[in-house]
């Protein structure tokens, strides 16, 4: 029995050397001390062990027992130690690997220029207000002096909303809400989203305009001319020649369009400007009577300047961007150069 005994021990220890899974460890301690197990059958055989043998006998299952936990144990910590090590080694992080990198976004070209035509006006005083882009035919034409049918409205196709609600065609709206609300003096800029049905490389639907408007007593055609001399030299730089161009807007009188001298072609005609040497930068004027009438100001009293201008036309000109749709896309590789 001691023979066998020693055998079992030998073999277990042999089986157990070389258990390379956790499974195959489990297998082995089930095989030789599990409930069934053969040093389990041994010691219920200990029945047929002669008297004197016994002690000895049971003690040395005991000592094979023992040993055959601790080997089971040892082999089992080696076990866990060498999958922690594994998995160490698998999820190590490189340090020393270069980042990814930030890419940050850029503010828009529109948005760059609209704050700093407003940064310019609001050092002469001017302060910002928005009015609505769904707008009352009111606002949008009858307050301005285009009646209905008046052919003005052809110079600005309309998205009609209803028969008496569009989407603004012009910023001009906000003079007429602004006026309605306060008295002279006035100094406002607006600027905001407007609508017309066209689209190609220089129109899209929706566009940006600003509107600004100057209300006081004495105000004459001197103060347009001097401030917006101003700020074209601000915005296209100090040596921006000018000219002021006698035109027609219902709601001024007298009107005048501004051009500055090509940005591109410095005068000499370009493709840009048209052969014509000038680039149309805004529409202007004084304010006209039946404008202030419709507002409740008396034009024997008061006077004052308007006008408007398109922030994409600005920004193209500014930026030398020959698609307008560019403006839109949203692709970011074209908004980062801004
Ligand atoms: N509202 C005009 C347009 O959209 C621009 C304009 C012209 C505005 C003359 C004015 C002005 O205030 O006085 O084409």
């Amino acid at each position: 029995m001691i023979a066998d005994l020693q055998q079992l021990e030998k073999d277990a220890l042999a089986e157990l050397d070389s258990a390379r899974t956790a499974d195959a460890v489990q297998a082995v301690r089930t095989k030789y001390l599990g409930r069934k197990g053969l040093l389990t059958g041994l010691l219920r055989n200990i029945a047929s062990v002669p008297p004197e043998e016994k002690p000895l006998f049971g003690k040395r299952c005991n000592e094979v027992k023992e040993r055959l936990e601790a080997g089971i144990a040892a082999v089992q910590d080696r076990q866990a130690q060498a999958q922690k090590e594994d998995v160490l080694a698998r999820e190590k992080i490189d340090v020393t690997l270069p980042g990814r990198g930030i890419r940050p976004g850029r503010v828009h070209p529109i948005t760059q220029i609209r704050r700093e035509i407003c940064d310019v006006f609001a050092a002469f005083g001017f302060s910002v207000v928005e009015g609505p882009e769904v707008e009352l035919d009111y606002y949008n034409f009858e307050a301005l002096n285009i009646p209905k049918d008046h052919p003005a409205r052809d110079m600005q196709d309309t998205f009609y909303i209803s028969d008496n609600m569009v989407l603004r065609t012009h910023t001009s709206p906000v003079q007429v809400r602004i006026m309605e609300k306060v008295q002279p003096p006035v100094r406002i800029l607006s600027p905001g989203r407007v609508y017309r049905p066209d689209s190609d490389v220089s129109h899209t639907p929706m566009f940006h305009q600003i509107e600004g408007l100057l209300v006081d007593r004495g105000v004459s055609f001197a103060d347009l001319k001097g401030i917006l001399s101003a700020f074209l030299k601000k915005v296209f730089g100090e040596d921006t020649v000018l000219r002021f161009r006698p035109s027609f807007f219902p709601f001024t009188e007298p009107s005048a369009e501004v051009d500055i001298r090509c940005v591109m072609c410095a005068g000499k005609g370009c493709r840009v400007c048209g052969q014509s040497g000038w680039l149309e930068i805004l529409g202007s004027g004084m304010v006209d009577p039946a404008v202030f009438q419709n507002v409740g100001y008396d034009p024997e009293v008061y006077t004052g300047f308007a006008f408007g201008l398109g922030l994409e036309r600005i920004a193209m000109l500014k930026y030398g961007i020959s698609d307008i749709r560019l403006l839109f896309e949203n692709d970011i590789r074209f908004l980062r150069q801004f």
